[in-house]
Parts: C-alpha cells; sequence; structure tokens
C-alpha cells in the first residue's frame, strides 16, 4: 500500500475525495496514512470521521521544520489539497518529486503569492477571461511553478460569478486529483 500525506487547510471536499477514491480502487493500491491541518479546519473532522491520523501544526515561520519532523520516511506522496501555507524552499527540495499541490486555475495563469481560494476566481472575472479550470502541479519554490501533471479547464459563459466558477472548479478537480494521483503512484495503470 502506498502511503499518502495530505495536508488541508479548509473544508477538505478534495481530502475526501481522495479518501473516497482510494477506497474505490480508482486511485489503485494507496491509502491515506496522515492528515496535517495548519489551522482548525473541517478537514481535521473529516480525517477523524475515517479514522485517519491527523496533527494539527499552527501556521507560522516554524510550521515547515515542525512538518518535517513529523511526515515518515516512508511517505510516498504529499498532497496539498487546498493547503494556505506557503512550504519552505527547503522542505520542497527535500520532497521534490513527491510532493503535489491543486490550484484552481489553469496555471501558469492565475497562479502566485494572493492567488487562492476565491481571489483567483474573482480575479479571472475581473479580467474577463473566457475559460477557468483546475491544475495539479508539483511543488517546488516558487508559488505555483512547479511542473504541471495534469489540467483542465472549461468555458465561462455570461452568467457565472466567482462562486458559480468556484463551484466548477470543485466539480474539475474532483476528476483530475484522483487520475493524477494515481498516474503519479502508479504510473503503469495509466
Ligand atoms: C480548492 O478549490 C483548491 O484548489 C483551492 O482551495 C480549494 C479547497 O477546497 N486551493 C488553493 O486555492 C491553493 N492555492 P477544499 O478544502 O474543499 O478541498
Amino acid at each position: 500500500m502506498k502511503k499518502i500525506v495530505i495536508l488541508v487547510s479548509g473544508s477538505g471536499s478534495n481530502l475526501q475525495r481522495i479518501i473516497d477514491t482510494c477506497q474505490s480502487g480508482e486511485i489503485q493500491n494507496a491509502k491515506v496514512s496522515l492528515v496535517v491541518a495548519d489551522r482548525e479546519c473541517y478537514g481535521l473532522v473529516r480525517a477523524a470521521k475515517h479514522h485517519i491520523k491527523s496533527e494539527l501544526i499552527p501556521k507560522g515561520k516554524n510550521f515547515s521544520s515542525e512538518l518535517a519532523q513529523i511526515i515518515p520516511e516512508d511517505t510516498d506522496l504529499i498532497v496539498l489539497a487546498g493547503f494556505l501555507s506557503i512550504l519552505k524552499p527547503e522542505f520542497c527540495e527535500q520532497w521534490k518529486g513527491k510532493i503535489i499541490n491543486i490550484h484552481p486555475a489553469l496555471l501558469p495563469k492565475f497562479g502566485g503569492k494572493g492567488m487562492w481560494g476565491m481571489h483567483v476566481h474573482h480575479a479571472v472575472i475581473e479580467a474577463k477571461e473566457k475559460e477557468s479550470g483546475a491544475t495539479v502541479h508539483y511543488v517546488t519554490s516558487g508559488i505555483d511553478e512547479g511542473e504541471i501533471i495534469l489540467q483542465e479547464g472549461f468555458a465561462i459563459d455570461d452568467t457565472d460569478t466567482a462562486e458559480s466558477i468556484a463551484e466548477k472548479i470543485h466539480l474539475v478537480e474532483f476528476e483530475i486529483f484522483p487520475k493524477a494521483i494515481n498516474k503519479i503512484l502508479n504510473s503503469h495503470a495509466i
């Protein structure tokens, strides 16, 4: 069984999707072995409901070093699923190739510092973009700059709002996140 550590800051609907798709076999031969949050959030409740070990490390300058100490060495993949702290470059380097993030936009557009959650969708509306989507990418020390693993978009219509875009993006995320994780962990499988 491959071991996945998931980092969360919020509702954790992507965490839920990963738990479910590990159980259903869509993500093959893997389980969520640990959930780490940088604040109190519903993601921790989801972990508890599934009897998955969890830790809360308060966000701040020591987050990355404390995280480095609790992540088991035999972890196969670290997944940022709606995680809002910026990890230190040393941590990203230590786990290079084994750490991924999901971003609610079509990177390289609408990424970088300050581009998270609803801020992204408001910026997309403001820029009168014709499309948006979600991107799964490797985490490097450059914010949202790592190599893209999987990306999928959809057309924005005149009636869309930041809220409706957020909802549509979640649906895209639920599709591409398990696929990307399975691809990385079981590359023979896709
Ligand atoms: C997701 O849309 C994710 O892409 C985004 O936060 C949401 C978390 O939802 N992440 C970022 O903005 C990170 N830059 P969830 O907690 O329900 O999975």
